[in-house]
């Protein structure tokens, strides 16, 4: 739930995401990003998320709901614009709030603050993004403008880079002296605020950034929030005593260990990202899309956090982080690594790449260009490589005292890495360099091995039939749960249908897989019957049926009218209430043969033969 919860605001009110998707048009939000064609029922388009010739991305105006038979992507206009734009949960939100023209409301509770001072800082926060917005527009004017100006322009010039790629980044001018205070006089108190501007005790002010090239750091909406700015040398003047680059400090905008410079950059630059490449300074990033390498982003004079890798394995699962071969690049390496290790999972994978000593991606690159650049790039050290090669130095090789060093160097690494698979593949390498035996590295580093825990209660067959019932038959188990999957299937395609059942409630007594489901999908639609296909899926999000449900919505249905799709809905329903029914009376009934039925029993299954028109058989 925690992302519900960005910025000390309170939830998103679920009911506001069902209005939202109701209001805003799937076709509309996708049309205007990838061209759709009308086909039946249906808009098509070739998938944006994978490459083909031929369409087989579906988007259902019925359901508001998109699918693509090729790579299996769908979801809602929520999950598209998650997938497509990068964004996450709450911005997808914003970003669809903007087009429908509305708030996004959140709920009480969520903060310390009531709703009018929530709303007034949020006002107060929208001003400063809108603040630097126009310092930005400031500082490329004055690029563009200044009369000394053309010193920036000369060394922008000399560093390689074209008008496109300044255009790109959005670089501008702070000219020397305070200017850009001057130029809104009106604001200084957010200048302050945004760090533009610095109050010295007296209570006056000055310009943070004076005679600097100017990089603006932008989030991943593209709302600037900071800046970095570059000293210019000039070949009079020694630079020594002063930083070559000044940064914006922490703001309420602006949080360096969360940012990376570049990235709203690649994510517009583009489609599919798949790989992203991490450096230390602004101008590499910019000296590398200067020569085709696009999707480079750099760390703001940090080291890599947690925060900053978790952004980038959002967008794709190949993050390989570029360093100087000298001792500060070897550190930061290890830094990055000692972030990112706790937070690997599944097929994430994060490599190391290391510049000759003196040499800086953008010094590199110009050096040799943009594909043997690349072939470097492949050539990178795997993360398990980088990890043994560092933990070995200075150990002395292959004798029992050099193996015990190495297990107890990494013990702590691999003891807080969280996915165990990834640290099974780790300890496998460490047994085979050790020369021992896996489990005896497992036990050694004090950590689960995959033989202990996973192989109880995993993929052994007859675990189901603990629950006992006669539903779990062999039988009845390959047929059944298709009943069940027939009225979600229905449902999902069709919520309407959720008015034809009286009371949801009576179904949960039947004893079937999935049932619990059923009728909480159904319950959600008595309370809400204007869900339709895509809002009923927001809600399921977060829970494990979400993906199931998801699968279910894809089901082209081969019934054209609704009246067809109504009576296999029903029929699924009632021939499940008629095997709950019957297996009910088979229990009676063999509890009857053997004298133990209760009075109320008795008559239950009285009821129960009449209405089943059966013959009592003793
Ligand atoms: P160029 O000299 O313009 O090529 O810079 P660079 O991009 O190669 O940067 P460098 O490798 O020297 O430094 C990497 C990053 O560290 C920079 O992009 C800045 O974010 C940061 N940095 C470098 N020097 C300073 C400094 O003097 N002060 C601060 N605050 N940060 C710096
Ligand atoms: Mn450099």
């Amino acid at each position: 739930m925690i992302r519900y919860n960005l910025g000390m605001a309170g939830r998103i009110p679920s009911a506001f995401i069902d209005e939202l998707i109701n209001r805003v048009d799937i076709v509309e939000v996708i049309d205007s990003r990838v061209p759709l064609k009308k086909a039946g029922r249906e808009y098509e388009a070739c998938c944006p998320f994978h490459n083909e010739k031929t369409p087989s991305f579906k988007v259902n105006p019925t359901k508001q709901f998109y699918h693509c038979f090729g790579c299996k992507a769908g979801g809602s206009a929520i999950t598209f614009l998650m997938e497509y734009d990068h964004l996450d949960f709450v911005e997808a939100i914003e970003e669809l709030a903007k087009m429908a023209g509305v708030e996004v409301p959140r709920e009480e509770g969520g903060s310390r603050f009531s709703p009018e001072q929530q709303q007034a800082q949020k006002q107060a926060k929208t001003n400063l993004y809108e603040l630097m917005g126009q310092c930005d527009v400031f500082y490329r004017q004055q690029l563009r403008q200044h009369a000394q100006s053309q010193v920036a322009i000369d060394y922008l010039k000399g560093r390689g880079l074209s008008g496109e790629i300044a255009a790109r980044y959005n670089l501008g001018y702070a000219p020397p002296g305070n200017t850009l205070g001057p130029a809104m006089p009106n604001q200084t108190d957010n200048l302050v605020t945004t760090g533009m501007l610095i109050r010295k005790d007296t209570g006056e002010t000055y310009d943070r950034f004076r005679h600097r090239i100017m990089f603006p750091i932008r989030d991943s909406r593209g709302r600037v929030i900071a800046f970095g700015g570059r000293i210019i040398p000039e070949d009079n003047q020694s630079t020594d005593k002063v930083a070559k680059y000044l940064n914006s400090p922490e703001t309420p905008l602006f949080h360096k260990g969360r940012e990376l410079y570049g990235l709203y950059e690649v994510r517009k630059a583009l489609r599919h990202i798949d790989r992203l490449l991490v450096v230390e300074g602004y101008m590499d990033v910019i000296a590398l899309a200067q020569q085709g390498i696009d999707y480079a982003v750099a760390s703001l004079g940090t080291a890599c956090t947690v925060e900053h890798i978790q952004k980038l394995f959002r967008l794709c699962s190949d993050v390989v982080f570029c360093f100087d071969g000298d001792r500060a690049g070897h550190e930061a390496a290890w830094r990055a690594l000692e972030n990112t290790l706790p937070a690997l999972q599944g097929t994430q994978q994060i490599r190391f790449l290391f510049l000759p000593d003196g040499e800086d991606p953008d010094s590199m690159i110009r050096k040799i260009g943009k594909q043997a650049f690349e072939e470097k790039i492949d050539q990178a050290q795997s993360l398990s490589e980088y990890f043994f090669s560092h933990l070995r130095e200075g150990i002395g090789r292959h004798d029992l005292e050099a193996h015990r060093t190495l297990i107890e160097r990494a013990k702590p690494y691999l003891q807080g890495m969280a996915d165990a698979a990834y640290r099974s593949l780790l300890v496998r390498e460490l047994a085979s360099y050790t020369k021992k035996d896996e489990r005896e590295v497992f036990g050694l580093l004090g950590v689960k091995g995959p033989s202990t825990g996973q192989a109880l209660g995993q993929g052994r067959p007859g675990n189901y039939s603990a629950q006992g019932t006669t539903a779990n038959r062999p039988s009845d188990k390959a047929m059944t749960p298709s009943l069940v999957r027939t009225a979600l299937r229905c449902l999902i395609h069709s919520p309407g249908l959720a008015e034809t059942i009286e009371e949801p409630k009576s179904l949960s007594q039947i004893d079937q897989p999935g049932i619990g489901l059923l009728v909480d999908l159904l319950e959600n639609l008595k309370l809400n019957p204007t869900l339709n296909t895509a809002a009923l899926l927001e809600r399921w999000r977060d829970r494990d049926e979400g993906k199931h449900l998801a699968k279910l919505a894809t089901w082209q249905s081969p019934l054209n009218d609704l009246e067809s799709l109504q009576q296999e809905f029903l029929g699924a329903i009632e021939r499940l209430q008629a095997k709950h029914l019957s297996a009910r009376t088979d229990t009676l009934l063999a509890k009857s043969n053997q004298g133990t039925l209760s009075t109320d029993e008795k008559s239950e299954l009285q009821s129960l033969l009449s209405r089943n028109n059966r013959q009592d058989p003793v």
